[in-house]
């Protein structure tokens, strides 16, 4: 079985955690892309989704799903989304598509995340994946400095711009043995927008595509 034929499996599995008459919150990705698909052929039971990506709207537009502001919208009973990584308390790492900060205030209003992996995504300890951080352009090298003094090496996404007008700095090298505090003290660097870190909030249901089929964890 192919790395796209598990995320596709995830993501189908996550359909069943849509809620009727609901707003859905839509996560980005390659395995995001997966669920959006499918939840074209169950549109008529939604009221519609909230985006966390520009890219993600135009792909839930092109199936005919009605698209809400955030600013619209408080309520929003789950969101499905994808990891770069998630360990054994469902915290993650995220934004390897950049877009972490739509991301985490998605989730923030969500009442359950459910978070949609191949099983490669799944470590002990994070950190492997460089950790994305959405920076203010005029502060990046401020951020950096910062950034390499908490013992990470940051690289800058090259050619990249966010949905908001950032930039985002990758972060290799971390050793992250407490996740939470970690997110809170990159958040508490000046300039920087968000962090990949989801621990603060973290998955509330892992959807784990295996060869041998999903494995649903929750915490
Ligand atoms: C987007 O910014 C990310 O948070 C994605 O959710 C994450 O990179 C997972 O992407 P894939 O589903 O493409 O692996």
């Amino acid at each position: 079985m192919t790395q796209d034929e598990l995320k596709q499996q995830a993501a189908l599995r996550a359909l069943d955690y849509v809620i009727d008459g609901s707003i859905v919150g839509v996560g980005t990705g390659s395995t995001a892309n997966f669920f959006i698909d499918g939840l074209a052929g169950m549109k008529d039971r939604i009221v519609g989704a909230v985006a966390s990506s520009e890219v993600s709207a135009r792909r839930l537009a092109s199936h005919g799903i009605r698209l809400f502001d955030m600013n619209d919208v408080d309520d929003i009973p789950v969101y499905v989304d994808g990891a770069d990584e998630i360990n054994g308390g469902l915290a993650m790492i995220k934004g390897g598509g950049g877009a972490q900060t739509r991301e985490k205030i998605v989730a923030a209003v969500a009442r359950k995340f459910v978070c949609i992996c191949d099983a490669s995504k799944r470590v002990e300890r994070l950190g492997r994946f460089p950790l994305p951080v959405e920076v203010i352009p005029m502060a990046r090298a401020q951020v950096a400095r910062e950034l390499a003094r908490l013992g990470g090496r940051p690289v800058l996404r090259e050619g990249f711009i966010t949905d908001n007008g950032n930039l985002i700095l990758d972060v290799h090298g971390l050793s992250i043995t407490d996740p939470a505090a970690l997110e809170a003290t990159i958040d508490g660097i000046v300039g920087v927008v968000t962090n990949g870190l989801f621990a603060k909030r973290g998955a509330d249901v892992l959807l784990l595509a295996t060869p041998g089929g999903v494995q649903t964890f929750e915490r």
